[in-house]
């Protein structure tokens, strides 16, 4: 079972492959699990940005796989690490979030894209792309996909979780025609079918051609509130190194030496604010420094005033 017909008819024709090549899912988080079963045994290595996505971390971990992480710079992995972990470590796949990455808002360059791709053909390694804010950029231009650069070896993984809901449980893949086959046979060994209803809900919201203008309007409303965050991060906290998303959900800042989000995190209610610690992204070091801000959900004065509240438990750590 490899989701509603209609759909992943559609969904190919969108980005020219086969039908044969589409997988739609309940979430792009379970079609995550499902490939982890479907082509990794325990003990095989998998390359993760540093930080990653949290449950991604869980998804891996918990089918016994040694998760290895690589730093991530400005624009994307660091190669001079990529390519000492793969030397050191023989990964079975890279797993990397391209485009306005949670938990840091980066944006993988092109040219480190082309690299990755290089390597993983030379050392033999699956690249899973994981691109749900792909479609949500509010400044600069689009990055061309790993897949459009050159689709053997990837994976791609995306969901409409951000672009319609979360809660309509629909992510999709899109692989060769045997990665298919075999992430197929584990969904219908886990939940026997996806939930058409949901599938046929989102084949509807596009044949009805309604995609290209919620997109605009999910621009329109979170484009000014990154823009509202950055300026406000700027004049409140300006000595805090940054990231420079362009699009996506989510800024992310490294606190500075000698403050650990813990601190943060405990001091944080006494100004209304709650924080999420950065230790669950990393892999295998300290990530206590790290601090992922998520600005979609607040108003612009919202924004300004959370950021001038985190402005002051950063005072607190230093009393
Ligand atoms: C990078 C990444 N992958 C996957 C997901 C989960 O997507 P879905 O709701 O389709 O399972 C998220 C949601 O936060 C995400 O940020």
């Amino acid at each position: 079972m490899r989701g509603f017909v209609p759909l992943r008819q559609t969904l190919a024709e969108q980005i020219a492959v086969s039908v044969d090549q589409i997988f739609v899912g309940n979430g792009s988080i379970q079609i995550l699990d499902s490939l982890t079963h479907a082509l990794f045994e325990p003990g095989d290595t998998i390359l993760v940005e540093r930080p990653t996505y949290d449950r991604t971390l869980t998804t891996f971990r918990r089918a016994g796989l040694h998760v290895k992480g690589v730093s991530l710079d400005g624009d994307g992995m660091n190669l001079d690490e990529l390519e000492a972990a793969i030397g050191a470590h023989a990964p079975k796949a890279l797993y990397v979030i391209p485009d306005f990455q949670n938990p840091s808002g980066v944006t993988t360059s092109l040219a480190k894209r082309e690299a990755i791709l290089e390597l993983a053909h030379r050392h033999r390694f699956l690249i899973v792309a994981d691109i749900p804010y792909r479609l949500l950029r509010y400044e600069g231009e689009d990055v061309t996909g790993f897949r459009e650069v050159r689709a053997e070896r990837v994976v791609e993984l995306s969901s409409f979780s951000k672009l319609i809901s979360p809660g309509i449980r629909v992510g999709w893949m899109v692989a060769s025609k045997a990665i298919v086959d075999r992430v197929a046979q584990v969904a219908v060994d886990t939940y026997i079918s996806p939930s058409m209803l949901s599938h046929g809900t989102v084949y509807e919201f596009l044949r009805r051609g309604w995609m290209p203008d919620n997109i605009e309007r999910l621009k329109a409303l979170y484009g000014p509130r990154l823009r509202a965050t950055l300026a406000a991060l700027s004049s409140s906290l300006p000595a805090v190194a940054r990231s420079h998303p362009e699009g996506g959900f989510f800024v992310a800042l490294t606190l500075p030496e000698g403050v650990s989000g813990e601190q943060m995190c405990q001091l944080a209610p006494q100004e209304g604010l709650e924080l999420t610690r950065g230790e669950g992204f990393y892999a295998d070091v300290d990530g206590s420094r790290f601090l992922r801000l998520p600005f979609c959900a607040l108003r612009e004065d919202e924004i300004r005033e959370a950021v001038s509240r985190l402005a002051r438990v950063l005072e607190r750590t230093k009393a």
